[in-house]
């Protein structure tokens, strides 16, 4: 059970039951989720504005009249950012409200501005969880899809013994990550390099590649919406990294074999997308080379290699190599996929114009010791998420 990289809004409305907030928060925050509090008006009569930021380690947002937060509309802002909202413990009043789409406080404007799942854990009285409308108000958001989280039985604050006691905030939180478990990445760690290494020749000159990044971040972004928790090596990229993951700068073959060394202990999956320089330069000259008429001679030295070295650990994490090759395309691959001893080759034509480095497009064939499958033309971020989706299948 996980809630690595989710985003919760804990809505806290005014039952009694609230003093459990923060406890709620906590478990949340154990299964990895990030969390945000939104208070109600009520339910700051029971418990702090104080406590909830701290154990949120966010601030509260409490108030739809914050000239501040809307300045940027901030009600939307937090809708947009919520993957669920969990209101625990949810007053009879506020339930109401959702039945009607009342957005006339903080809570019930960002969940109608949401498409996100609204998960509720009613807590009341036992008359007033049995009430007739208080019944039908339930049955109305059952219809909609929201997920009731059903309160326990037992002795309440006013005294009386029935169905109405908050649920436990373990079981709450766990309910919350039910939502998420459909993927067999969920929890997983996967490291995964990309981009171009750079090696310097003299203080300002160096080998290089086009590798752009942009087909690492596309898996990363896969892997995170898949639910794994995702460690980014990167040499020289051209991309915007996904700040859900892990990011590690590492710009020359040797600092990124060292990067990927230092890291890849606990790791599930290791997929070594970035394009690292083979050779380099076996001594970087201490001053800028100067122009001449002769000809320059640069003795350069072969780089470790991070994949096979991956490989021969134990335990070795399920290890996938990209093969960027321009001719002998299938062949170089499984000669690839032998040599270096991993799982898997993504194999992609870089003699292409329309494809591969710098290209928003690829195209590519997922060779295991099985199987080819071809992967068509589509969107790095599509195929990306297609990647993600064998390997899940074939792997895990
Ligand atoms: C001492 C006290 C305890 C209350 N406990 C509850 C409760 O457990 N559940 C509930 O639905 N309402 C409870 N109420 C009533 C709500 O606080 C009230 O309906 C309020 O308007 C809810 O506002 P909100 O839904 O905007 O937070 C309680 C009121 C008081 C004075």
């Amino acid at each position: 059970m996980t809630l690595t990289n989710k985003n919760i809004i804990l809505g806290v409305s005014g039952s009694i039951a609230a003093y459990k907030a923060p406890n709620i928060v906590r478990r949340l925050q154990d299964l990895g989720a990030q969390v945000r509090v939104i208070l109600t008006q009520g339910g700051a009569q029971f418990i702090t504005e104080l406590s909830l930021q701290v154990v949120s380690k966010n601030k509260v947002h409490n108030n739809l009249w914050n000239k501040e937060a809307e300045l940027s509309m901030g009600h939307i802002e937090l809708a947009k950012w919520a993957d669920a909202i969990l209101i625990a413990p949810a007053s009879a009043h506020t339930i109401a409200n959702l039945v009607s789409g009342k957005a006339g406080n903080l809570l019930g404007s960002v969940i109608l501005a949401s498409d996100c799942p609204i998960l509720i854990a009613p807590a009341m009285n036992q008359q007033m969880y049995t009430a007739d409308s208080m019944q039908a108000n339930l049955k109305i958001l059952l219809e909609r899809q929201i997920t009731l989280i059903e309160p326990d039985s037992g002795k309440q604050a006013c005294g009386d013994i029935g169905k109405g006691c908050l649920g436990k905030p373990s079981a709450i939180a766990e309910q919350v990550g039910l939502l998420f478990q459909h993927t067999k990445l969920s929890g997983k760690k996967v490291l995964i390099t990309l981009g171009a290494t750079i090696e310097a020749i003299d203080p300002v000159r160096y080998l290089s590649n086009h590798s752009s990044g942009k087909m690492g971040s596309a898996l990363a972004n896969a892997c995170i919406e898949a639910g794994a928790q995702v460690t980014l090596v990167h040499g020289n990229i051209s991309v915007t990294l996904n700040q859900k993951a892990q990011l590690i700068s590492a710009m020359s073959a040797e600092e990124m074999y060292q990067a990927v060394m230092d890291n890849i202990t606990e790791q599930d999956i290791f997929i070594a997308c970035a394009a690292v320089s083979d050779y380099s330069a076996q001594a970087i000259k201490k001053d800028k080379i100067k122009k001449s008429e002769k000809n320059l001679i640069l003795e350069l030295t072969p780089t470790k290699d991070i994949l096979k070295s991956v490989c021969q650990l134990t335990p070795k994490p399920l290890c996938i190599g990209f093969a960027a090759e321009t001719q002998n395309l299938l062949e170089n691959a499984k000669n690839k996929l032998k040599n270096k001893g991993c799982d898997a080759i993504i194999l992609n034509d870089v003699s292409r114009n329309d494809l591969g480095f710098k290209s928003d497009e690829n195209e590519v064939l997922f060779l295991d010791h099985k199987n080819t499958i071809k992967i068509e033309k589509n969107s790095k971020q599509k195929l990306g998420r297609k990647i993600v989706e064998i390997l899940s299948e074939k792997f895990l």
